[in-house]
């Protein structure tokens, strides 16, 4: 087996490699690559002196789901929140290396408008609490200056369909967000999200607390919003990575260890390190 080093030189090397070069190889998965919907080069990410990214590089290619894994605190939730700009949020943050979006770079974009078109749903389902379904989902529309009823009534009932939820609220519309089960909350987050027409979405554990049945509804949507979206899902669950993603990133402490094809990944991965983790025997 490759070492980590070697394999982050070859899939460096890769991105620049012809693409006729690149097909002869056993496998055409490109890790970086400016086609790509998002790419990430030489992050580092810092909390104060604690550094949680290191030198990480990997790119998100349009209408896909890529799934990112690894144990508690090797710098998942930090990724994500790096490629919409809430870890600078965090006081005491800092973070270097590019990150583009359509080749833009997301840094030197307007933070609010680089949040519109990368959103994200979080691990504990979060509606407004004093507000209204309706309103829950209308209130990033309303954000934006969106006053008339008719197209709010549109694009509210368009949202929660795409959430797979309208069938379950469309004649409770006025009840509070809150009074829905915890699945239907994160599917109303998610309805909240795509009401101001992100193009990219973030999941930091969308399912880890609901239910089996909620889950399979989160599982089976995330598969219908990816021919719309580009989605980048965060899991502990590998079963859920193998179902619903087309690439899967093995992250540890900090670093991006391997990056390929779900399947490649879970059938014949090329370290130790990540057939250890994906079967359970750390983590
Ligand atoms: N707000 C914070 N302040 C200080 N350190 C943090 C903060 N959030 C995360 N960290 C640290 O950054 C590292 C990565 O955390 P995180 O991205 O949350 O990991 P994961 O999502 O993989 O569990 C960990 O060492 C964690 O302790
Ligand atoms: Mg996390």
């Amino acid at each position: 087996m490759e070492s980590v080093l070697e394999i982050q030189e070859r899939q460096k090397n890769l991105s620049v490699v012809p693409a006729a070069v690149q097909s002869s190889l056993s496998n055409n998965f490109v890790p970086v690559s400016d086609n790509h919907k998002i790419v990430a080069r030489d992050i580092n990410a810092y909390f104060g002196k604690v550094q949680a990214l290191r030198n990480v590089s990997l790119s998100i290619p349009e209408n896909s789901v890529v799934a990112i894994i690894g144990p508690s605190g090797c710098g998942k939730s930090t990724f994500l929140r790096s490629i919409n700009r809430m870890h600078e949020i965090i006081p005491g943050s800092r973070i270097t290396g590019s990150l583009t979006l359509d080749r833009k770079d997301i840094y030197q974009m307007d933070a609010v408008m680089v949040r519109k078109r990368i959103g994200m749903v979080f691990q504990k389902p979060n509606p407004f609490p004093t507000m209204s379904i309706f309103d829950n989902v209308a209130a990033g529309l309303k954000m934006n200056g969106m006053r008339k009823k008719a197209r709010l009534k549109e694009v509210v009932e368009k949202s929660l369909r795409q959430a797979a939820l309208w069938d379950e609220v469309k004649d409770s519309l006025s009840k509070s967000g809150i009074s829905l089960s915890g699945g239907q909350q994160q599917r109303l987050c998610i309805a909240r999200t795509l009401a101001v027409s992100p193009e990219v979405i973030l999941m930091d554990e969308p399912a880890s607390a609901l239910d089996p049945i909620s889950t399979s509804k989160i599982e089976e949507l995330i598969y219908e919003l990816k021919k719309q979206y580009t989605i980048v899902i965060v899991t502990h669950n590998m079963q859920q990575a193998a179902r619903v993603s087309d690439f899967t990133a093995f992250f540890y402490l900090g670093s991006l260890i391997e990056y390929d094809e779900t399947k490649t990944m879970f059938t014949s991965p090329r370290l130790k390190r990540t057939e250890d983790y994906i079967t359970g025997r750390f983590g």
